[in-house]
């Protein structure tokens, strides 16, 4: 909770450090990497760094997260503050680089806001700071604690690379040395770290789309344009090895005996799949609707196995959406919509795919009644959304 003393300085200046906080966060990057150029080396996205995402996610998340104190004194935006968390275990983000971070984003502030700055003003903005990288530093400390290792990294084998509709591949791993697995939970995702070809590492996250416990399964769309997908898919063969982190992440199938709607687009599919493919395997009789949209029959990444498991579970129903149908397939024509779709009540719905189509679906689902706290949502990239 904010001190009495920082709480009107922060009331005050929000809307001012809020419009400039897109300036300040390019300029804490320059100095950050400047400082520490190791950073790119292995943890930090080159790619977000030049299309600027992750300057936007950053900068969203600190901003929406003093709004929240503002407004609701004595909470934490636990949400915002979860999935940070997820996403920096998964990349091995360690207390001290909290103090690292602090130093080259106040002298980004100090520089940004000179003249208008006052010790005053910083120093309830450093509050604000500690307040959220304490509230995460705990939550990682937990995440880790909670793995049946404490190795970042572990060396998996690929056991087989097949392709998976158009321009999507599965990698199925295997072990490749005795550190012990982490049970992974479905609708969970794992940092995969390559090297790329002018020999500097990079990591992506992964969801797991086939089944969670020990295996390691993954299904990647190729982004022609991107650095690590276009390794994985051209270079990256039978026998080679990854560099695996512990399974993260919390969108995942919340227990109990529910109605779930599993609504997809693209290579969103992935956690939808894994969801699905444990709901098959315990047999489960709970309603399962799954949702699904594709360009074409022939691009959607897991089809043979996502039907496979509708059929094999009692309550499941699949509904299809194809922007150019294709015969003998019953799908809609174009993008999914809700309208028409027989939601069952007091249903969880589980949404992956492009940010256009989440967003859409998120608010057809509140206007037929579904509560926002039960719709989940994982965003393959920087949380824009939750910045925004
Ligand atoms: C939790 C989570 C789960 C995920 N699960 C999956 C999954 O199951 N399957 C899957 O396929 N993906 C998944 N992703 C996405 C995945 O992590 C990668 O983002 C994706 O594979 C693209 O990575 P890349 O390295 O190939 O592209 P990147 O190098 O990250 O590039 C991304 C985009 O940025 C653009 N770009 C690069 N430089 C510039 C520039 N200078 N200006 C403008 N644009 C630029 C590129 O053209 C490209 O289109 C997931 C992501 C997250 C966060
Ligand atoms: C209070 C401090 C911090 C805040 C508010 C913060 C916020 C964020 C946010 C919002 C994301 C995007 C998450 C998502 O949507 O998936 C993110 C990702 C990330 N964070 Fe942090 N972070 C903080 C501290 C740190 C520290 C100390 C490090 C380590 C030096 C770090 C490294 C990263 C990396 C590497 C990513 C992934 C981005 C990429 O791949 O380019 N963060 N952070």
């Amino acid at each position: 909770m904010l001190s009495d003393k920082s709480f009107p300085v922060i009331e005050a200046t929000l809307p001012l450090v809020g419009s400039r906080i897109g300036d300040i966060t390019p300029k804490f990057y320059a100095r950050l990497f400047g400082a520490h150029p190791e950073l790119l080396d292995g943890l930090f996205s080159r790619s977000n760094q030049r299309n600027g995402n992750q300057q936007q996610a950053l900068a969203g998340s600190i901003a929406a997260f003093a709004s929240h104190l503002v407004a609701n004194p004595g909470t934490l935006p636990e949400t915002v503050l979860s999935r940070i968390a997820h996403r920096h275990a998964s990349l091995g983000i360690t207390e001290p680089q909290y103090q690292v971070v602090y130093e080259h984003l106040f002298a980004a502030i100090a520089e940004d806001l000179a003249g208008v700055i006052t010790p005053e003003i910083a120093e309830a903005w450093t509050e604000v700071y500690w307040l959220m990288a304490d509230a995460l530093i705990k939550l990682e400390k937990g995440l880790y604690a909670a793995q049946a290792n404490d190795a970042m990294w572990t060396p998996w084998r690929v056991a087989a690379k097949r392709p998976a509709g158009t321009g999507s591949t599965t990698f199925v791993l295997e072990p490749a040395d005795s550190t012990p697995v982490t049970a992974a939970l479905p609708g969970q995702y794992v940092s995969v770290k390559v090297t790329l070809p002018d020999g500097l590492r990079q990591v992506r996250q992964y969801s797991l789309s086939g089944d969670a416990g020990t295996s390691r399964t993954f299904t990647t769309k190729i982004d022609d344009g991107g650095e690590v997908s276009p390794v994985l898919h051209r270079n990256v063969q039978v026998g080679d090895i990854l560099e695996i982190s512990n399974p993260y992440g919390e969108i995942t199938l919340k227990e109990g005996d529910g109605p779930v709607v599993l609504a997809s687009a693209g290579i969103g599919c992935t956690p939808s799949a894994s969801i699905l493919r444990s709901l098959a395997a315990a047999g489960s009789d709970r309603r399962v609707l799954v949702l699904h949209a594709e360009s074409t029959l022939e691009s959607w990444a897991l089809r043979s196995q996502m039907t496979d498991d509708v059929e094999r579970l009692d309550g499941a129903e699949l509904q299809l959406w194809l922007e150019r149908p294709a015969e003998g397939t019953p799908a809609r024509e174009g993008f999914m919509s809700l309208h028409g779709v027989d939601l069952p009540a007091d249903a969880s719905l589980y949404l992956c795919g492009p940010l256009p189509f989440m967003k859409n679906i998120r608010n057809e689902a509140i206007n037929a009644g579904i509560p926002a706290t039960k719709i989940h949502y994982e965003v393959f990239g920087p949380d824009i959304w939750l910045a925004n």
